[in-house]
């Protein structure tokens, strides 16, 4: 059963045969619960309630031509049991109401006026030092948690491998830079000429596939993050797999050098959360570099010179793994 919109009688039925409707509920619309590429996502109104419906398919839903994984929302579901029983971890994650195992369909519920934090990028003080705290405090207890029993995730991780680590430093790769920002091609070179850089990223890659013993949540950027009257949530786990929870912190800090938030915000998060910094600082200078030239673009708000300044500092960052 493939969920559309408007959601027919078929899908309802199906919906409450599966238990992710109640017997007597009466859907009365349906829209995109929001911005996402890879999975149908819909916002349900109730004659009782308001829910979000995730459906993952075995390809990515805006580009159907590109193969994915379709366990994902497994894997999302799966994430959101392991957190249960955290009540800080609990607290931060939409409640879920159900899970269709043979048709990939996750239930959550509705986070109220939940905006994500997409616009740090032209607006660096939306990362208040409240939200530093709740998000290095959701860290931590993540990676905290007891080791729990936990599916590898290799198909979407492999993917991530390619976008991360492979791809956006091979020369003939088919992205076409220069129209996203004119210059941005002949920027790339810095990094695509460099050999001894690429092996030294592409051995990060090996380590990310690596087996782990900490769940992290594996996609940490602040699309994940919704801002909401009930307070902080985290959403979009399907990334999630047992790994170093170097790889969670670095890409908060990435996305947080890239939205120019001050250094000394940068080095309060290393105080509070000590991690292994050689790691810690090459993890966070690859994700900065594969948002620059990879295929995952953000709407950054740099210039040419600022992009090959930023990228100057990545690099350091992964050769001499410090910060
Ligand atoms: N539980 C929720 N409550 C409110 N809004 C939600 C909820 N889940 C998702 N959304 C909205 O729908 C958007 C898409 O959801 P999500 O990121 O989980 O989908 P996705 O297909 O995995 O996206 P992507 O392609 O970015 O990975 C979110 O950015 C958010 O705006
Ligand atoms: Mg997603």
């Amino acid at each position: 059963m493939l969920l559309s919109e408007p959601i027919d009688q078929f899908q309802t039925d199906h919906l409450r045969k599966k238990g992710l409707l109640h017997p007597d509920e009466e859907i009365l619309g349906s829209e995109k619960a929001g911005e996402g590429n890879m999975n149908v996502t819909l916002l349900v109104k109730t004659d009782k309630r308001t829910l979000v419906l995730k459906q993952s398919r075995p390809f990515v839903a805006k580009y159907p031509q590109v193969p994915a994984p379709q366990e994902r929302t497994g894997i999302e579901f799966r994430y959101y049991q392991c957190l249960a029983d955290n009540q800080v971890l609990e607290h931060y994650s939409p409640r879920v109401l159900g899970f269709d195992r043979e048709h990939w369909i996750l239930a959550m519920e509705y986070v109220e006026q939940g905006t994500d934090f997409l616009g740090i990028y032209q607006n660096p003080a939306m990362f208040t030092e409240e939200l530093v705290e709740e998000l290095l405090h959701y860290l931590k207890e993540l990676h905290g948690l007891p080791k729990p029993d936990f599916p590898g995730n290799m198909a979407m991780r492999n993917l991530n491998q390619q976008h991360i680590f492979e791809l956006p430093f091979q020369k003939e790769n088919g992205f076409d830079l220069n129209a996203i920002q004119p210059g941005l091609e002949e920027l790339s070179l810095l990094v695509k000429k460099d050999a001894s850089l690429i092996t030294k990223i592409s051995s990060l890659g090996k380590r990310y596939l690596s087996p782990g013993n900490h769940l992290l949540h594996g996609d940490f950027y602040p699309g994940s993050w919704l801002n909401s009257p009930k307070g902080l949530k985290i959403i979009d786990t399907e990334f999630a797999f047992l790994g170093d929870p170097e790889f969670d912190l670095a890409i908060l800090l990435a996305h947080l050098k890239m939205a120019r938030v001050p250094e000394t915000t940068v080095e309060q998060i290393l105080q509070q959360y000590s991690l292994e910094k050689t790691l810690l600082a090459a993890f966070t200078g690859v994700e900065i570099l594969r948002r620059l030239f990879g295929l995952a673009q953000l709407p950054l708000n740099l210039s040419l010179k600022e992009k090959e300044t930023l990228a100057k500092h990545a690099i350091q960052l992964i050769l001499h793994e410090q910060f």
